[in-house]
């Protein structure tokens, strides 16, 4: 168990940008996963401190705060209240959740800049950057979107494509678009400081390729040699913004730190603060210790967007400052798709954790099992509302619930809730504890290996055994002839719900408390799993508590309607009708000869996508006439069609062909093209008016 072993264990789950509410993405990302193992580590009586808080700085804020029409400062307290009461009502149990917007971060920012500064680590750089000429503004990271250089998707930020994960600087993009204007941007002069990550390159191909090959889950270090195979090249950590940390230099007023160079730097801050307010010595957790075995264990759970930042720029930061730890593993999850889609903060296609606590009040723990059980831990995964209802209602009712309840009703109806003794174990029993007592090494092996799934899997056999171990021996039945075995019966079955109780703490946090309840056992720590006699006899078991309830159709039904409705309106909101153009005279109109032709033969013109040549008879005459449609119609389609063609439209050529005219196509918001026919077949040259 090689890396639960430490004593001391330092642990962060991304700060997520403080510009919107939370969604399940989100949790399946990086904070159930860190949430699972540090309260693994606390039931282990670890040293552990497990920070995060509100992102609250660069583009990701103010851009938010220009769509709202309001300051960044409005939004950065909106969000981060929202998503600290998220986190707080699913049970994910950091230590702080703490701001980057906190003066006590700005400072500690600013100064692991400056240290890097004194050191002489900063390239400056004069160096021509995007401008925005409209809005008077240097376009750095999500200001300017592009085509990744890469991938060729479009949409990629100038800092980094989300599609592909490749870290991009604005230059890099193709056909680049300012997102405050719309517009191509101009290249303009202005001076910043690089971090060299290419002279780092040496030293991260050591410490992160050599040294960490069997450590770093495959998809993380599949990424990391991948990039740095094609190179590193140093990265400017300065902005040309006016929201975030100060860059703390005369000569750099007005700018600010890259919110890459200070989100990391959140961890160390919310450190410090939890230090200050629990009496504990931060250094203990961030810094380099005088004996290694002294050193604390630093585990970053993120999501695969963020590796490159925290397995080779956040490192190069921590390593040329010098005196801090290192990431011991960056256990990154792929993303978690939802019903066949991707999740999109902008189209509303989500399930927001804010509107599912209300419309399944009470249900944390279904959604944590349910979103624990299909992880994206190696490749990108999917939540589906069925698979929802079929999870919750046929594993945790059906095996957990079901098995949790029989025990707490028969022992209140059989021997008013208390726990007795009768006739001695049996082999079964003694099988059964035997099984019981593997789980927790299993789980443990899991969680240790960052397999929370599996885990979870082991879990819940653990509650089948109990199940089966119920339904065979039928203790309904037995009360008839053999009271004295079902005592030892519900017995062996009270001590497999405390070993339930026990093993369900790290994913279920407020069913292992139900548990407890239920058996008035007090919370236990981990290594009291696996036991045969955890309650003992005469114990007075509570009042039963449900567990889970079914999820029903109505609900999964109006779970789907909602999703279909935010794609409609989204649809809607897409569909931007152009606006009327200005007025023409009558006599302006009268110039267009439009006149009723017909496609005569249609093939593709070589080497183009779009292009279809046509031969029209116009009644006039028989022309030739290029038109765009090719991606909408099949040549073979057309021939024979009416169309309305403009005649006297001045010749053009294109691609080598001379196009005589031009004919009428509709033409949508999304691009898409159609003919606009007569509804009959009207007299070729027929005038169109
Ligand atoms: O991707 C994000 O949501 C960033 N706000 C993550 C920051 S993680 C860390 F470095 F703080
Ligand atoms: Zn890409």
């Amino acid at each position: 168990m090689s890396n639960l072993s430490k004593k001391r264990y330092t642990i962060t789950s991304a700060l997520p940008y403080a510009n919107g509410p939370l969604h399940i993405g989100h949790l399946a990302g990086a904070y159930i996963p860190g949430d699972i193992f540090v309260r693994f580590l606390r039931l282990n009586n670890k040293d552990v401190v497990y920070v995060c808080g509100s992102d609250e700085h660069g583009a990701a804020i103010t851009i938010r705060a220009k769509k709202e029409g309001v300051t960044p400062r409005e939004v950065i307290d909106k969000y981060n209240k929202q998503i600290k009461e998220s986190f707080e009502n699913f049970g994910i149990s950091f230590d702080i959740y703490h701001r980057t917007s906190e003066p006590i971060h700005h400072e500690l920012s600013q100064e692991f800049f400056l240290n890097l500064y004194e050191k002489g680590e900063f390239i400056e750089k004069f160096s021509e950057q995007y401008y925005d000429e409209e809005f008077h503004q240097f376009l750095a990271d999500r200001y300017i979107t592009g085509t990744c250089p890469q991938c060729q998707s479009e949409g990629a930020y100038g800092d980094q494509c989300e599609k592909c994960g490749t870290s991009l600087s604005p230059t890099d993009l193709i056909n680049p678009k300012s997102t405050l204007s719309g517009k191509t941007p101009i290249l303009k002069e202005t001076k910043h400081w690089y971090l060299p990550l290419d002279k780092y390159q040496p030293w991260l191909e050591e410490w992160l390729i050599d040294g960490k090959k069997d450590v770093l889950k495959s998809n993380v270090f599949g990424q990391c040699s991948s990039w740095l195979k094609s190179g590193l090249q140093p990265r400017s950590m300065t902005r040309d913004l006016d929201w975030g940390v100060d860059v703390p230099l005369k000569e750099a007023e007005g700018k600010k730190l890259y919110v890459w160079l200070d989100a990391p730097i959140g961890y160390i801050s919310a450190t410090k603060q939890w230090a200050i307010d629990n009496g504990k010595n931060w250094e203990d957790y961030w810094k380099k210790q005088a004996n290694s075995e002294d050193e604390s264990t630093l585990i970053h759970f993120i999501g695969k967007d963020n590796i490159v930042f925290h397995c080779i720029i956040f490192p190069a930061i921590l390593h040329a400052h010098g005196e801090y730890i290192l990431p011991d593993n960056v256990p990154a999850n792929e993303f978690l798709n939802l019903e066949g889609d991707k999740l999109s903060t902008s189209r509303n296609h989500a399930v927001w954790l804010h509107e599912y606590l209300e419309e399944f009040p009470g249900k944390q723990d279904e959604l944590r099992y349910v979103l624990t059980s299909i992880l994206p831990e190696t490749s990108d995964s999917e939540f589906t509302w069925k698979d929802f209802q079929a999870r919750v209602n046929n594993e945790l009712v059906a095996i957990l619930g079901n098995f949790v309840n029989r025990v707490m009703v028969l022992s209140h109806k059989y021997f008013d809730g208390k726990v007795l003794m009768g006739s001695a174990f049996n082999a079964t029993d003694n099988a059964v504890f035997g099984e019981l007592a593997k789980y927790p090494a299993l789980i443990e092996k899991s969680i240790s290996d960052y397999r929370f799934r599996e885990a979870l899997v082991h879990f819940m056999n653990a509650a089948r055994l109990g199940n089966k171990y119920l339904a065979d021996e039928e203790p309904w039945k037995v009360i008839k002839t053999d009271e004295e075995r079902v005592k030892t019966v519900l017995n062996v079955a009270t001590q497999i719900v405390a070993n339930l109780a026990i093993l369900a703490q790290p994913f279920l946090p407020k069913s292992s408390t139900k548990l407890f309840e239920m058996l008035n056992f007090p919370q236990q720590d981990w290594q009291n799993a696996g036991q045969p006699d955890l309650i003992s006899t005469n114990t007075q078991l509570s009042e039963f508590q449900m567990l889970f309830e079914k999820i029903t159709d109505e609900q999964v039904d109006s779970q789907l309607q909602k999703l279909a409705d935010s794609k409609a309106a989204n649809a809607a909101a897409n569909s931007v009708i152009a606006p009327a153009r200005p007025n023409i005279t009558f006599d302006d109109f009268m110039k267009l000869d439009i006149r009723v032709g017909t496609i005569l033969e249609a093939e593709k013109v070589a080497k183009t996508k779009k292009l279809l040549k046509l031969k029209i008879d116009t009644g006039i005459d028989q022309r030739t006439v290029v038109s765009g449609i090719a991606e909408f119609f099949a040549p073979e389609d057309i021939v024979g069609k009416q169309v309305s063609i403009l005649v006297n439209l001045e010749p053009r050529e294109i691609k080598g062909i001379q196009s005589q005219g031009m004919i009428l196509m509709a033409e949508d918001a999304d691009g898409r093209l159609d003919f606009v026919n007569p509804t009959s077949s009207i007299k070729q040259g027929s005038t169109v008016r």
